[in-house]
């Protein structure tokens, strides 16, 4: 009889309890992705929610990245709308229009002088945030794991990765979707390729061991997968696009990807590599940033068109989103105690118990 791991449970998913434990206890505890940092500009912010906690994340005049509340230190209203980019240069509250330099220092408090408040003793209260490879990470711990441990240990996967030289590629498009699924259905849906054959026709069609139900290929020791076409994951749109600059020799035929836990996940295929970066807003929902990177030579090149790439893995993503709130509704019934996993849901099963060791023990 083949043996059965289990997977997490109705109450894993769905109770606010839990939620509650895995944002003290992951999202707030270690480092969280909070996508690219390339697209982020010298004078600009970004405003990312992880977790409940809204962040501004800013790039300083100096070139460094620096993440705080998003809260005014006068009234406490929420300084900054929207998870889009937009330069200002600083940061004013729109409230009473305390205004904020980006490294947090309060500089302006408009009809108070300096008598009335001590503004050197109340600049914006400061997370940690780290940029590494042109990926932003921020942490809300007071004393957040040190980063290359965390690497190790949390994205190892992204540093198996490394030469393909993250830090030199650009993002060219963004795409931005809900998906009415708890976060983790959303990481489980990545593990596995036994959807595969029947969600996404074609995906097999680009790469056909994934009809097997294999998420990787067993032949390999390297964890990549061979694609059949010189485009990888795209539909045709003219001239071929230059391969990665870190891609060449197997590389430029084969797909590699990789999971940031807790909410990421790297898609590495030829000529483009995909950042997937999930914000769990509760237990029943998660929005998906996808940021579509490029060797800055693809972008600069008017004759190319890189529209191919988005709208294929854009048509992937959606056929994940589908199944994945379809798991949602499932799991939802009084009757699930829990799933099955088997020998081709292997990652999924490295991932509850990666899961399950980071969250601890309910009390
Ligand atoms: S609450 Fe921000 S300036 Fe008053
Ligand atoms: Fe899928």
């Amino acid at each position: 009889m083949p043996d059965h791991t289990h997977t997490l449970t109705r109450h894993d998913y769905l109770s606010d309890e839990v939620f509650e434990i895995e944002r003290e206890r992951i999202f707030h505890r270690g480092w969280f992705l909070v996508g690219r940092g390339d697209s982020l500009l010298t004078g600009n912010r970004r405003v990312v929610d992880v977790a409940g906690e809204s962040v501004l994340v800013v790039r300083d005049l100096d070139g460094t990245v620096r993440a705080f509340a998003n809260v005014c230190r006068h009234r406490g209203a929420k300084l900054c709308d929207g998870a889009s980019d937009s330069r200002q240069g600083s940061v004013m509250c729109p409230y009473h229009a305390w205004t904020y330099a980006l490294d947090g220092a309060l500089i302006a408090t408009p009809h108070l002088s300096a008598d009335e408040v001590d503004r050197s003793s109340l600049p914006l209260w400061q997370y940690h945030a780290h940029e590494w490879e042109g990926f932003l990470f921020v942490s809300l711990a007071a004393a957040p794991p040190p980063f290359h441990e965390w690497l190790a240990d949390d994205a190892a996967e992204l540093l198996r990765l490394e030469r393909f030289r993250f830090g030199e590629l650009v993002v060219g498009a963004r795409s931005e979707c809900d998906i009415a699924a708890n976060w983790k259905i959303v990481v489980e849906n990545y593990q596995e390729c036994l959807h595969c054959a029947l969600v996404h026709p074609e995906l097999v069609e680009a790469v056909p061991i994934y009809r097997t139900g294999w998420v990787t290929d067993r032949t390999r020791d390297d964890g990549g997968v061979t694609f059949v076409s010189a485009g990888g994951f795209a539909f045709d749109r003219g001239p071929q696009l230059p391969l990665l600059p870190g891609v060449d020799g197997t590389d430029a035929t084969s797909y590699y990807g990789g999971t940031i836990f807790p909410n990421g996940f790297i898609d590495v295929a030829g000529s483009s590599a995909i950042l997937s970066t999930l914000y769990p807003k509760g237990p029943h929902c998660t929005t998906m940033v996808m940021e579509y990177l490029f060797a800055p030579d693809t972008l600069a090149d008017p004759s190319l068109d890189i529209s191919g790439v988005v709208e294929f893995n854009d048509l992937v993503a959606a056929q994940d989103n589908m199944v994945c709130e379809r798991v949602h509704q499932g799991v939802s019934s009084k009757a699930f105690t829990h799933g099955v996993l088997t020998t081709k849901d292997e990652y999924v099963v490295h991932f509850t118990h990666h899961y399950l060791q980071r969250r601890g023990p309910l009390d």
